[in-house]
């Protein structure tokens, strides 16, 4: 099997998997309010920048996830691009917990649940979403933003603490 191979003539997952762990992304948790009134939220890695007009940002969520469904029927959706000190957040939000909401400092801005801690806070309005494979794309325009400086969380070769300033003292 060479590195040339494509997913339609048969990929395994696990050299797919691993040449995706390569790639640096930075980590985000989206949030929104379900149809019943409480948060929901979710660890995202697949969260890019999409379009400068209107300012828009691309955000890919599995259908297992319990925030899909909110997320394509919400106006609104929150993005908090995660710094270094809240890899506790994101592990937090990369779980199936009854409720995550519980540890962290949040509060509605408008229908959005909150996370006051972020370094990066992206306030959207949903305004598209296509359904390929088992995810949704959802594109949100950005109607607020908010950056305080701070180093980011890095997740690379599936370490969620790639800190910047570490990363030569990790052993591959
Ligand atoms: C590093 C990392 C990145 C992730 N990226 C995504 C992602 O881009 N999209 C997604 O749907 N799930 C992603 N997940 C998985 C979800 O965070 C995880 O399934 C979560 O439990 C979903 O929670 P929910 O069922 O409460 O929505 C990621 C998990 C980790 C650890």
């Amino acid at each position: 099997m060479t590195a040339t191979e494509n997913v339609a003539a048969g990929l395994p997952v696990a050299t797919f998997t691993d040449a995706m762990s390569r790639l640096v992304s930075g980590l985000a948790v989206v949030t929104t309010r379900q149809g019943n009134g409480r948060p929901c939220g979710l660890l995202v890695s697949s969260i890019c920048s999409y379009s400068v007009d209107p300012p828009s940002v691309l955000v890919v969520v599995d259908h297992a996830s319990r925030c899909c469904e909110p997320l394509t029927l919400s106006a609104e959706f929150g993005v908090h691009v995660l710094g270094s000190a809240q890899e506790r957040t994101a592990r937090t939000f990369a779980s199936r917990g009854a409720d995550k909401f519980a540890d962290v400092v949040w509060a509605w801005d408008g229908s959005v649940p909150r996370l006051c801690a972020a370094p990066i806070y992206l306030r959207c309005t949903t305004s598209a979403v296509m359904d390929h494979g088992d995810h949704t794309v959802l594109i949100g325009e950005v109607t607020r933003a908010e950056v305080q400086e701070a180093e980011p969380l890095v997740f690379y070769r599936r370490l969620f603490d790639w800190g910047l300033r570490r990363n030569g003292v990790r052993q591959l």
